[in-house]
């Protein structure tokens, strides 16, 4: 899988930002709506609470807001906007125009659907555009899941919950952040998770489970192999977070231990295409990755999709073209 060919011009994030809506729902809150119990969904997926309500649009332009203030960026001067969601708030237009709107911006703007690894796919689209000329462009990631999950069902129902995470990328003169990236889909998999317009997810949780663990590091394997990098050259890795135990089998297989992953589903569950950027910006919040050390991005999710991408860390944003 590709990395970043020599001389293509680069890009680095310089601001991020995150959104959840106020509204809690704890596993204890889902024992009174289905057969289940807060010890269980703990022990099975590591979620605690997840957030619901709230609508992509208004989560989007929040985490979006964050992030162009703080990369210090004028609005008018963002080239395009990427709005990762498998939860649009209608089928036409794209919620990105809607968003594009609320913020101020005037570029192209644009949902992409590639369920849970879709703010991944976004990030690399990004760089494809920093390529071809864009400075700046607005990656976000959001989904408001409780629209399509049935909340009595135990199977989906204790998994899911609203969110939105962004990055605000830019050129920079010489090469970037990101040093390859690897796209997947097994579209052969499909019916393993779907859900039909106006209907709600419905899954086959254990071979989900199965391939979401193989694909992971099978993915995030042909990434760091394009970057020539080995897993003990990774400091931060950031997964798409559905349930700690596919995190923590996923990196036993790439023999990265867990302590090097950003965790925060325990608090959001599983927000699809939010989870990588709610996850990311967490971890840079806390100073958790230094200049010159290897971030590695991994999600995987209905279609199934997986994507990965390993970043060099470099938050100099002065180096960044105006
Ligand atoms: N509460 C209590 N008991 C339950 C629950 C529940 N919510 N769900 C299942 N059980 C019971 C089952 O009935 C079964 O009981 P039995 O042994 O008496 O038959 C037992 O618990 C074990 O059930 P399993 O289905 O084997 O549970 P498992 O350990 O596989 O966990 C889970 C289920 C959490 C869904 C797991 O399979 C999983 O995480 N799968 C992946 C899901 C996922 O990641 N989806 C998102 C993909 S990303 C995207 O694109 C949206």
């Amino acid at each position: 899988m590709p990395a970043v060919p020599n001389g293509v011009r680069g890009a680095v994030i310089t601001g991020w930002g995150t959104a959840l809506p106020e509204k809690v729902l704890t596993n204890v809150d889902l024992e009174s709506m289905m057969e289940t119990s807060d010890e269980w969904i703990r022990d099975r997926t590591g979620i605690v609470q997840r957030h619901v309500g709230g609508t992509t649009a208004g989560l989007s332009t929040e985490s979006g807001r964050q992030a162009i203030e703080m990369s210090g960026c004028d609005p008018a001067d963002i080239d395009a906007l990427i709005l990762a969601t498998t939860t649009p708030d209608r089928c036409v237009p794209a919620t990105a125009s809607t968003v594009q709107e609320l913020l101020g911006l005037s570029c192209g703007a644009n949902d992409l659907n590639a369920a849970c690894s879709g703010w991944v796919y976004a990030l690399v689209n990004a760089h494809g555009l920093i390529a071809m000329g864009a400075n700046k462009v607005l990656v976000i990631g959001t989904d408001t899941l409780d629209r399509i999950t049935d909340y009595t069902d135990r199977n989906t129902g204790i998994l899911f919950g609203n969110g939105s995470g962004a990055a605000l990328i830019e050129a920079v003169d010489g090469p970037g952040q990101l040093l390859s990236w690897d796209l997947d889909s097994v579209g052969a998999a499909e019916s393993a998770l779907f859900a039909e317009i106006g209907g709600v997810l419905e899954m086959e949780g254990k071979e989900v489970f199965r391939r979401a663990v193989r694909l992971m590091a099978d993915s995030a394997t042909k990434a760091m192999a394009a970057a020539g990098v080995d897993a003990e050259d990774i400091t931060l890795v950031v997964p798409h977070q559905a349930n700690i135990r596919i995190i923590s089998a996923s990196l036993d297989r790439l023999g990265i231990p867990l302590e090097k992953a950003s965790i925060v589903l325990d608090r959001t569950g599983n927000t699809s295409a939010a989870s990588v950027p709610l996850a990311l910006a967490e971890a840079l919040d806390e100073n958790r990755v230094a200049d010159g050390e290897l971030i590695l991005f991994v999600g995987f999710g209905a279609g199934m999709s997986a994507a990965s991408a390993v970043v060099r860390w470099s938050p100099d944003a002065a180096e960044s073209i105006a």
